[in-house]
């Protein structure tokens, strides 16, 4: 599967491996991936006070909505995702009893404009099909001043020999299939990195699609894993 592949395949893929889609996380990124989501979210909650309504777009199994609530358990926090079998596995989880999860594509939200303070996003907007629609569809869901963060593995500026000649080309694919048994879904990985944008043109198209300011910032050396934040 290329690192542009029909949303169809995205979702299946996302479908087949849901079950490993956790232990993978965890072994892929040595745990780094908590770290990276409470980094997020500690942006994302910032100044909003104790029951915000918020968002986790590209929720999968609900990972990030579980540390929104740990963090603020009187927060309203909706989940979707267009892959069931991964909100599935996430609901499982004790933890998400109280998130509202719901299947929807992140180009067509079934939420009224201006609902959430807050929306989250990790590690979803490298496989949208088409950015700009999902982008414009978070600016409508989110009032008017509410936060966006998005955390994101975006394509580096320079090829790095470490993560892109060998973690990423090498390591990943095995590990991944060793983990999950499916080898495309985490050849995948590494190509939907390298056919995506730098994080400076993503942020360029947030402000295109409504957002007034918008930053960013890298949350690992080398780039590895990155946030944008919008409001
Ligand atoms: C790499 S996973 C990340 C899951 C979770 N956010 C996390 O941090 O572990 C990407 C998720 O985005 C979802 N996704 C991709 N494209 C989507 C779309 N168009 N609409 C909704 N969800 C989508 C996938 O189904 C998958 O669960």
């Amino acid at each position: 599967m290329s690192g542009s592949a029909p949303a169809a395949d995205i979702r299946g893929m996302f479908d087949r491996i849901a079950g490993r889609y956790d232990l993978a996380n965890r072994i892929l990124s040595a745990g780094v991936d908590r770290f990276w989501r409470h980094q997020a979210i500690t942006t994302l909650l910032d100044g909003l006070g104790d029951s915000p309504t918020t968002l986790d777009l590209g929720a999968g199994t609900l990972d990030g909505a579980i540390a929104i609530l740990r963090r603020r358990p009187s927060a309203r926090v909706c989940a979707a995702d267009f892959a069931r079998n991964m909100l599935v596995a996430g609901t499982r989880k004790p933890a998400a009893a109280a998130v509202a999860a719901q299947v929807a594509d992140a180009h067509a939200l079934p939420y009224q404009d201006r609902v959430f303070d807050a929306a989250f996003s990790a590690f979803c907007v490298r496989n949208l099909r088409d950015r700009e629609l999902a982008l414009r569809e978070l600016r409508r869901v989110v009032r008017p001043g509410g936060r966006v963060v998005i955390l994101e593995f975006f394509r580096p500026r320079r090829p790095r020999l470490f993560w892109d000649g060998i973690y990423n080309a090498h390591v990943l694919p095995l590990l991944g299939r060793a983990v999950t048994g499916d080898a495309a879904a985490y050849r995948y990985l590494p190509a939907s990195i390298a056919a995506f944008v730098v994080r400076e043109e993503f942020e360029a198209r947030m402000r295109a699609a409504g957002f007034a300011k918008v930053s960013g910032r890298e949350l690992f050396p080398g780039g590895v894993a990155a946030l944008v934040v919008a409001e």
